[in-house]
């Protein structure tokens, strides 16, 4: 193979090093952000509902959805379905993204903790819910 070929894959490789790092600072920065959700909310393989619906697997799928958590109409009724940009909405302020929804929370509104967030999020979008109830 031409020595260029070999030093733009070893590039190549670096650089995918490199993002892995850095999405797994992310994560573990949005870690500490999940820190003002725990009083509500659980993530993760054990997971259960408690003031607030378990988080696990949220992306993708729509407001209201998690079995046995009792939703307030506006939660279940909004009708959104959850993506990076719907949940960066929300989280930044719920109250004006779902009017009358019983999270009470303000918010959290720095840009970066909210992608560190979602960050952390993603790392139980395989984690079923049901199976944590
Ligand atoms: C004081 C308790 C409390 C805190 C703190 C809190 N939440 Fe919530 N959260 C709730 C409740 C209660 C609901 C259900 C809302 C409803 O039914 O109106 C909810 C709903 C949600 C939903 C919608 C889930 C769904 O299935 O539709 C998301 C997403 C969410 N919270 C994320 C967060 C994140 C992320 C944080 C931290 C940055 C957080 N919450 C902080 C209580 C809380």
């Amino acid at each position: 193979m031409p020595r260029a070929v070999l030093t733009l894959l070893a590039t190549l490789g670096a650089l995918i090093a490199l993002s892995e790092v850095a999405a797994a600072q992310d994560a573990a920065a949005g870690e500490r952000v999940f820190a003002q959700c725990k009083a509500c909310h659980q993530v993760g393989p054990n997971a259960r509902n408690a003031v607030g619906p378990v988080l696990n697997g949220l992306f993708g799928r729509k407001t209201g959805m998690v079995e046995g958590f009792q939703y307030s109409g506006a939660n279940k009724g909004a009708d959104i379905t959850w993506t990076e940009e719907t949940f960066a909405e929300y989280i930044r302020n719920p109250r004006e993204k779902i009017p009358g929804t019983k999270m009470v929370f303000a918010g959290v509104k720095d840009e970066q903790k909210i992608k560190d967030l979602i960050a952390y999020l993603h790392k139980f979008d395989e984690v079923p819910v049901a199976l944590t109830q």
